[in-house]
């Protein structure tokens, strides 16, 4: 049964978003790492952990500035991967903020799978961006259809 539920992430948690944030750092990924980062990430948005039968499965992350909603972290762990939770995750934050006249996210150009499941839930491409967050990487700007 793969039945989720999303429970705000607070300050007690900082351990399991950490890991979550390290599991899926990479080149198309850029994970908060460090314990500062962490709390500010808490602290400063709305970061719920994606629960599951009682355990943590991953994260999803977003803030709402001027009535723009900006998703800033979705990650599944490695082992619940492909399971559905992402999209599930997805489709219930995305009937909560409907009402928001512009939905956006960045994600790598070569990040496959998250790149899937957003155009699967109608975002489509909107612009691309150098060296977005300083890594030197690009990103593509996406927003909600
Ligand atoms: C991207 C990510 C969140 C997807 O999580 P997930 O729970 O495995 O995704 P789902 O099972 O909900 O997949 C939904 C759909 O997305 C697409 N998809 C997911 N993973 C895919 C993959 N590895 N390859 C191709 N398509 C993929 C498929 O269309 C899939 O539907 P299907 O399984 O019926 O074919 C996960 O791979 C992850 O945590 N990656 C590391 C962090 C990251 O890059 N996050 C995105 C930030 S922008």
């Amino acid at each position: 049964m793969n039945k989720i539920l999303l429970k705000r992430a607070t300050l007690k948690n900082i351990k399991e978003v950490a890991d979550l944030e390290k599991l899926a750092s990479s080149r198309t990924y850029s994970g908060r790492v460090t314990e500062d980062e962490v709390k500010k990430f808490i602290k400063n948005q709305f970061v719920f952990l994606i629960m599951n039968q009682g355990k943590v499965v991953g994260l999803v992350a977003y803030t709402i500035i001027k009535k723009i909603v900006h998703f800033n972290g979705l990650v599944i762990s490695p082992k619940f991967r492909r399971l559905g939770f992402a999209k599930q995750t997805l489709l219930l934050v995305l009937r909560k903020i409907s009402k928001y006249p512009r939905i956006e996210l960045v994600v790598h150009p070569h990040n496959n799978p998250a790149l899937v499941l957003y155009l699967s839930l109608n975002f489509i491409i909107e612009s691309w961006k150098n060296n977005y967050f300083g890594d030197g990487e690009p990103r593509l700007m996406l927003i909600k259809k």
